[in-house]
């Protein structure tokens, strides 16, 4: 055959293969997302995330710190509240009490050179289970209302020590809110990491059972974005930019790689994608089944993050995945 080109001779070897790799996984580009909650109990399983569990402000620690060992630098907490503390307003949010502003503060005490993502949205909180305000006459979610709390939230976890607040509940106009509150109080140095695309998706089933955080009444479409949809995105990017973002998330990951390659064809900013709980459980599931060897499949789902885009990579896999990069 007279063949001037052949694509397999750049495939012939592992050396070659390397060589020509145009993207590479590693653990400094993994944010480990970590479940908290306050109680004696130091390890509680999360039933819908096989291999997950909650910790308590004591295992946290420990927990931090193997994923350290491994490479991870990165991490982001989310509260698990006890139902008797969630009121209307979400009022836990803000005391001087809640553990999970204690938790920041402890874990960057420890651990002063980790990067810490917080979440600001009101669910975790909320009576309601919604990520803002909800009107009790109408149910309708409540966009200006909720961007006090939600300012407020994020300001006091800038006073615990995080790093980058993280709003995650979708309401117009929070970014620029969250960035005069911070800015008013000198906390300018304190980032903001944008959920900016963030699509009203079947995927977070197995997220709200391990928060106990499912919506007690409608769901979350007058908010989250439509999946039907694509070009609100720029909209989406445009806004959050010009309103003070740091970093730009696209969420969920695999159902939405389209997404995730247009906004970084379109925006400068560094972006991050949240490889979800559903997908999590997902991967799981096909491993346990023995249809596929979950380090490859796992893998293989996380560079596919790294060649549509995405700078950071929020996966419960983290610590799992930083390991299997260790040992090849
Ligand atoms: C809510 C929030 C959700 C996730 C992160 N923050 C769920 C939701 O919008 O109901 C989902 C993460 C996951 O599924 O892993 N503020």
């Amino acid at each position: 055959m007279n063949m001037t080109e052949r694509p397999r001779r750049l495939r012939q070897s592992r050396a070659v293969r390397d060589l020509v790799a145009e993207h590479s996984l590693d653990a400094k580009n993994f944010v480990y997302p970590l479940f908290l909650q306050d109680s004696s109990v130091k390890l509680a399983p999360i039933k819908s995330l096989p291999g997950i569990n909650r910790f308590n402000n004591e295992s946290i620690l420990g927990e931090l710190e193997e994923a350290i060992s491994v490479g991870v630098k990165s991490f982001a907490l989310f509260p698990k509240v006890d139902e008797n503390l969630k009121d209307a307003k979400s009022s836990f949010a803000l005391k001087s009490e809640n553990f999970y502003l204690n938790s920041i503060a402890k874990i960057k005490k420890h651990f002063p050179d980790v990067c810490l993502f917080s979440d600001v949205a009101c669910d975790p909180y909320s009576s309601d289970g919604h990520d803002g305000f909800v009107d009790p006459n109408t149910g309708a979610i409540l966009n200006d209302e909720s961007l006090v709390i939600l300012s407020e939230m994020a300001l006091k976890q800038a006073q615990a020590g995080i790093d980058f607040v993280a709003p995650s509940d979708m309401m117009d106009g929070r970014v620029k809110s969250i960035r005069d509150m911070l800015d008013k109080h000198q906390y300018t140095s304190v980032g903001i990491m944008s959920y900016c695309v963030k699509y009203a998706s079947h995927f977070y089933g197995p997220f709200r059972e391990a928060l106990d955080s499912a919506p007690k009444a409608g769901d979350k479409k007058t908010y989250q974005m439509d999946f039907r949809n694509s070009k609100d995105i720029y909209r989406e990017a445009r806004l959050d930019q010009e309103e003070g973002a740091d970093i730009l998330m696209v969420k969920p990951g695999l159902p939405y790689l389209d997404i995730l390659y247009r906004l970084s064809e379109f925006s400068d900013l560094p972006l991050s994608v949240y490889q979800v709980s559903g997908e999590y459980a997902m991967l799981k599931a096909l491993a346990l089944q023995g249809l596929a060897k979950e380090s490859d499949l796992v893998l293989e789902s996380l560079m596919s993050f790294r060649r549509a885009g995405a700078q950071m990579i929020f996966t419960y896999y983290a610590k799992e995945a930083a390991k299997w990069i260790k040992n090849s």
